[in-house]
């Protein structure tokens, strides 16, 4: 399956509060933001990516990849939604078909297998509609009051995380992303423009591994699991 990748890169990485966005925090001898492309750039159904960061981050140019033919660079946005909108819109200027597929993964997502992307890809490439790796949530969960109390327990078997990449059709998701965006409605990760416009993206099972890097804890999780070798 052929695809183009959309990499939002342009966070403060808050929750981290490090010295520098967390895409370009050190694991094991390299950002995670060149982990995290050195995930899809082996991949032989690569057509092409695109990284959004933003427009005076300093970090980006000073990489290798920032060098690397198949990368271009499109300008961040203030929500994940507005940079991801400018990646998409880059690659239909660059002459991407709205009809091919596109992968968006979030820069801080450093620890996908080649197996997780090929499940997704393989799965997905006759869909529809597209889809997403997720992963069933583990805990017991609760629905709390505002008095801090249980109200009830919640039915986790069908409550699924959304993780990354997500895959859809690049002008399927273009349209529904710009019109949410237009509409003011929240949209925390491509599936829910889609949602929002009708269409119903399929869950692929993926590794909880595949982790988010949100926190210090997230950091060390990873910089102590590859110490012992990737
Ligand atoms: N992202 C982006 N543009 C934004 C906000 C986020 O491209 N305006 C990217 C981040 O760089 C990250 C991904 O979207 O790769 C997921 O977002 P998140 O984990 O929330 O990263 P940050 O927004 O950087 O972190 P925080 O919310 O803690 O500030
Ligand atoms: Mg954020």
């Amino acid at each position: 399956t052929k695809f183009w990748l959309v990499i939002p890169a342009a966070g403060v990485g808050a929750r981290m509060a490090a010295d520098r966005p967390k895409q370009y925090l050190q694991i094991a001898g390299r950002c995670i933001l060149e982990h995290t492309l050195h995930c899809f750039l082996d991949h032989p159904g690569l057509l092409g990516a695109v990284v959004c960061v933003a427009v005076d981050d300093p970090f980006w140019p000073q990489l290798p990849l920032a060098r690397d033919l198949r990368i271009r660079r499109a300008p961040g946005g203030r929500e994940r939604a507005d940079s991801v909108l400018a990646g998409l819109d880059s690659l239909l200027a660059g002459g991407a078909d709205s009809d091919d597929w596109v992968l968006v993964h979030d820069a801080a997502r450093p620890n996908l297998t080649p197996a997780d992307l090929d499940r997704l890809l393989d799965s997905l490439t006759d869909d529809p509609v597209g889809g997403l790796l997720a992963v069933p949530v583990r805990d017991t969960l609760k629905r709390v009051g505002s008095d801090g109390r249980v109200l009830e327990t919640v039915d986790r078997s069908v409550i699924w995380q959304a993780y990354t990449p997500q895959m859809f059709r690049l002008g399927a998701l273009r349209e529904s992303l710009a019109q949410a965006l237009e509409e003011g409605v929240a949209v925390t990760d491509e599936a829910s423009a889609m949602e929002w416009a009708g269409q119903s993206p399929r869950l692929i099972e993926g590794r909880a591994d595949n982790l988010k890097v949100t926190r210090p804890e997230d950091l060390h999780y990873l910089q102590s699991v590859w110490s012992q070798g990737r």
